[in-house]
């Protein structure tokens, strides 16, 4: 079966959607993007995704490419036709086609629309996740602004590259005080000598992610100890267990950083029971978010 994407209006065969040479995604990287787990057909936190995308949107000034309830639509078409069951769903907005020129386009410019979908195979993630991965540091050379999510990844490409090269499946960022900010595609995550879970306060250094917030409920909810602060690789390499959080790899235990074996050397039992509960605190409801929650939600950086 031919994977199908959702382009500017059309559903197209993998092979013939295409966007235009002057779109601004490409010309640019004047864009923004989303990335929504699927299981069992379903997206997963998608209200999450839908308030995070519109904040990206209106930090940028790109305006809404169709109605939120129509594009809620269109990500369900997309899954459908690619029979995912168990997945991710990718949305890619950029300010459009135009004549390259920094300066954005004439408010006559529509923004473009591409959305895909892909299966996971979830054994193959789960026995990862049994046996954990290594992680290698770099420096954060990223621009200013990486909570917003922009299809600008060449820092993130980078360092997904370096991690490749020695062996390692994910890079954490660190900042110029020595402090990590978080992984290429993923937030970071310790677990302190007295139990206490640590990732970085989501400011403009981090990409707020869903499926840390998700976590964040969760620890809450269960009453575990966390702290939203700094903390440095030194720290990280003498913690108990470290872990990444992302809708790719929802919650992934870390067994070494710059080679240096985490805890035990293999994956925490917390981290191993946070992904074991990540989904009784996802949101499986398939609401029907309204465009008017969308519009008038929290800010994502007030929370
Ligand atoms: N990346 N930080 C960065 C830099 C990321 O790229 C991501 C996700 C996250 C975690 O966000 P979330 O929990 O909402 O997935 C944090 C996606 C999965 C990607 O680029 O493929």
């Amino acid at each position: 079966m031919s994977r199908v994407a959702y382009v500017n209006g059309c559903y197209l065969p993998l092979r013939y959607a295409v966007v235009n040479i002057e779109d601004r995604g490409y010309q640019l990287s004047d864009g923004v993007y989303e990335v929504c787990v699927v299981r069992g057909g379903r997206l997963i936190d998608e209200a999450r995704h839908m308030r995070r995308l519109a904040r990206s949107l209106g930090e940028l000034s790109i305006r809404w490419p169709m109605e939120p309830s129509a594009l809620a639509v269109v990500l369900r078409e997309v899954v459908r036709r690619n029979r995912v069951r168990d997945g991710a769903v990718y949305l890619q907005i950029t300010r459009g086609v135009a004549p390259r020129n920094h300066q954005f386009p004439p408010e006559t410019v529509k923004p473009s629309v591409v959305v895909t979908a892909r299966s996971v195979d979830i054994a193959a993630a789960d026995k990862t996740a049994s046996e954990g991965i290594a992680v290698v540091t770099t420096p954060d050379i990223r621009w200013k602004r990486v909570d917003i999510k922009t299809v600008s990844l060449i820092g993130n490409v980078l360092a997904k590259q370096k991690a490749k090269e020695v062996g390692a499946a994910e890079a954490w960022f660190v900042d110029d005080e020595g402090y990590v900010t978080e992984g290429a595609s993923s937030n970071a995550w310790i677990v302190t000598a007295d139990g206490v879970l640590v990732t970085r306060g989501a400011n403009n250094a981090i990409l707020r992610g869903v499926t840390r917030d998700v976590i964040l409920d969760l620890l809450q909810k269960k009453g575990l100890r966390f702290e939203e602060r700094r903390f440095t690789v030194s720290e990280a390499i003498e913690s108990n267990e470290a872990f990444i959080t992302s809708a790719g790899n929802l919650v992934m235990p870390v067994v070494r950083i710059d080679g240096k074996a985490i805890g035990s050397g293999r994956p925490g039992a917390l981290s191993l029971e946070l992904r074991r509960l990540f989904f009784t605190q996802a949101d499986q409801s398939s609401l029907w978010w309204s465009p008017s929650s969308i519009a008038d939600g929290p800010n994502l950086s007030d929370k």
